[in-house]
């Protein structure tokens, strides 16, 4: 089974690359062969509207996404991980939809693949939900199955989210911390690599 992972975000190998490798170390150890692809190291064009791929399946444009698409068709799962922006994804995240278009508008390319969210963010309760519901709406977009990660025991959160946000000091000074801190998201990235192996077992990949 093979999952690619790919970080929407600006800063390779930060904060949301590490919760993103943490999901795929997961499922590597679970038997998947996994592969981190940095956005941000990609030159990935915007999408300049032309609608060629209202009656194709490929893109006019010709930049580092001809490879990705090629990962994309092989994988049988595909993560998603991005900063919080705004309460959804980041510029260059919504760019790597944007570009997707052409796996949608004649056929849904990567139908039946299995996908996931992750998401980080200064602060808690701050956006990174709205972050997960828009790559849960871009995996429905192509008719992907969205895996939504459940550790054994009580549930904590609504999902792989990692935050910077370390409280208030005694005088109400917030306090920081790396989101690598986030036990609860980084427990979340790791069921997410695991439940993605087995549900793709359960499913034949
Ligand atoms: C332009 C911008 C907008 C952001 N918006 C939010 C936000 O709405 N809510 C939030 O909690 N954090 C927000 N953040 C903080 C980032 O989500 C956070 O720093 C994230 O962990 C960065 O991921 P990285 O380490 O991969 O760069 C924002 C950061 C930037 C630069």
């Amino acid at each position: 089974m093979k999952v690619l992972g790919i970080n929407g975000s600006h800063r390779p190998g930060k904060g949301t690359a590490a919760l993103l490798k943490a999901a795929l170390d997961a499922a590597a150890e679970a038997g998947a062969s996994t592969e981190l692809v940095e956005l941000a190291q990609l030159d990935i064009q915007f999408c300049i509207g032309c609608n060629a791929c209202l009656g194709r399946t490929s893109c006019t444009l010709s930049d580092d996404m001809n490879d990705l698409y090629e990962k994309m068709r092989d994988a049988d799962a595909i993560l998603l991980a991005s900063p919080d922006y705004f309460g959804t994804v980041s510029a260059r995240m919504k760019n790597f939809m944007d570009r997707t278009r052409p796996f949608h508008m004649v056929e849904n390319v990567l139908k039946g693949k299995l996908g996931g969210g992750l998401a980080t963010a200064g602060l808690n309760n701050c956006g990174a939900e709205g972050t997960l519901e828009l790559i849960d709406h871009w995996l429905a977009t192509h008719e992907m199955i969205a895996v939504h990660p459940r550790p054994k025991g009580p549930v904590l959160a609504p999902g792989a989210i990692a935050t910077g946000f370390a409280g208030l000091d005694e005088e109400g000074r917030p306090q920081w911390r790396s989101v690598k801190a986030d036990p609860i998201g980084f427990d979340l990235a790791r069921q997410m690599g695991l439940d993605v192996v087995e549900m793709g077992t359960r499913l034949g990949y």
